[in-house]
């Protein structure tokens, strides 16, 4: 009759365990019973990197990395990118069902009235140096917004919980709308209630003298369904960044903070930066080969920017609508001449043997990065476009964390391998 465990034997001391196997994993802790002798700290997995360990239980997202399927609260990520907005996408993932017609209102409308910003946080944005990096400009200013609401200290009370979640999403757009004029030059223009999420956020980006801004509907869709397919992905490394920053209990401003500062790094959501700029580099289809080459060869550390994923280990489900959505946006906006050197680098590394065998493919930043730019955006902007989108992944998971019981302060173990206890030598002689 099988059994849902395992069985272990400790061959230093001949002594079985039996281990038990719940969801498809054994229990970390349950390890440290095996020892050696009474005073030994009993048995640590070592997983540099979680490459096989989860942190945490989750039923917000779910991917097959093998089969290349996203989902959120079940629903496929196709469905919602081609259907629901990403304010309907924000809610579901945050109470895992889809809003109704009045929830969906009352959830706009408490957003939309948090967009606004205290007076004083331009004043403190205006403290950046005029070439400061948006994404600089973006996390520091969400780490100081925590000193503008001292009641999301109470972490534990559901209300204010809802209401640092409704500015949290709300006030995303407005700093980052906010970090690109400051970077240009021109003034901060104020959210408007009565345009959409995406088309309020290019209101505040792009809005000159013309009385009434209209955002173009295609550009306003692209982006919404940009912010749909970045909205969450289970526990990479910037949710993990806030899980693990929030299980101190410090409040959620300072945690999202950490975690666009993970999403900062050129592994992760600075890839789409670092994929524009490596297209620019290349320049020319015939400079491929030998770009090619040099990723092989590991010179300089050089990758292939927006290809491999830690998980996915097939083609990324969000690069495939993204390639689609390009075409809507280039229609508008024309064609972006980078796009040519993409697809020929996409259809060389896909028949690389190179490639082919590490299972590496185009991830969510190899196209995302050709589509702001035509809508204009700068290089320095497209991590924290990616940061307003997955603010809604963050704020769900943070509160997942804090109501599951068997949550503690995150604290991993280490493998001391230094030296043992030696006596201090005296400057003199040494
Ligand atoms: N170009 C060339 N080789 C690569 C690449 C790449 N982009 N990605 C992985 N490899 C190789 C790597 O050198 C290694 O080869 P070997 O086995 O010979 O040592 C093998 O593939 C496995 O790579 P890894 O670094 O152990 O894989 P990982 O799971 O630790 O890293 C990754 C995942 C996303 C950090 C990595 O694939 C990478 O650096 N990609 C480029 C950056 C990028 O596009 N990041 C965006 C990720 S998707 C959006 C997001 O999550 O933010």
């Amino acid at each position: 009759m099988p059994k849902d465990s395992l069985t272990v034997t400790d061959n230093r001391t001949g002594k079985q365990y039996e281990l038990p196997i719940e969801n498809g994993a054994v229990r970390g802790m349950d390890l440290r019973q095996i020892k050696v002798s009474d005073d030994d700290f009993g048995l640590m997995s070592y997983d540099p990197a979680f490459m096989n360990t989860a942190s945490c239980k989750s039923s917000i997202t779910f991917i097959d990395g093998d089969k290349g399927i996203l989902r959120y609260r079940g629903y496929p990520i196709e469905q919602l990118a081609e259907k629901a907005t990403y304010l309907e996408t924000a809610y579901l993932l945050r109470h895992g069902e889809l809003p109704t017609k009045p929830q969906l209102e009352d959830w706009k409308k408490n957003i939309t009235l948090h967009t606004f910003v205290h007076e004083n946080v331009k004043k403190f944005m205006d403290g950046f140096h005029y070439d400061a990096h948006p994404m600089g400009m973006f996390t520091s200013t969400m780490a100081a917004l925590s000193t503008f609401y001292p009641d999301a200290k109470n972490i534990f009370d559901a209300e204010s919980r809802q209401l640092q979640i409704y500015r949290l999403i709300g006030k995303v757009t407005t700093i980052a709308a906010f970090a690109y004029r400051h970077s240009i030059g021109l003034p901060y223009t104020h959210p408007e209630d009565d345009l959409t999420y995406a088309g309020n956020f290019l209101k505040m980006l792009f809005k000159r003298s013309e009385a009434h801004y209209k955002p173009n509907p295609v550009l306003e869709k692209a982006l919404d369904v940009l912010f749909i397919l970045h909205a969450d992905h289970e526990q990479n490394c910037s949710t993990n960044a806030m899980r693990s920053v929030g299980s101190s209990h410090v409040d959620p401003y300072s945690a999202l903070a950490a975690a666009s500062a993970a999403l900062y790094g050129p592994l992760h959501g600075g890839a789409n930066e670092a994929v524009l700029r490596m297209l620019k580099e290349i320049g020319s289809k015939d400079k491929i080969p030998a770009f090619i080459k040099e990723v092989k060869e590991g010179k300089g550390d050089k990758r292939l920017m927006g290809f491999g994923h830690r998980v996915y280990k097939n083609y990324d489900p969000r690069a495939k609508i993204i390639k689609k959505l390009a075409d809507d946006v280039f229609e508008v906006t024309g064609r972006n001449p980078l796009l040519d050197i993409a697809l020929e680098l996409e259809k060389i590394a896909l028949e690389d043997d190179y490639f082919v065998k590490r299972k590496l493919y185009p991830n969510v930043d190899f196209y995302s990065g050709l589509i702001y730019q035509a809508m204009k955006f700068p290089v320095d902007m497209f991590p924290v476009l990616f940061a307003i989108g997955r603010t809604s992944g963050w704020v769900a998971q943070w509160e997942e964390m804090l109501l599951d019981g068997e949550q503690k302060i995150a604290r991993p173990r280490q493998l001391y391998l230094g030296h043992a206890q030696r006596q201090y030598v005296p400057l003199v002689r040494r």
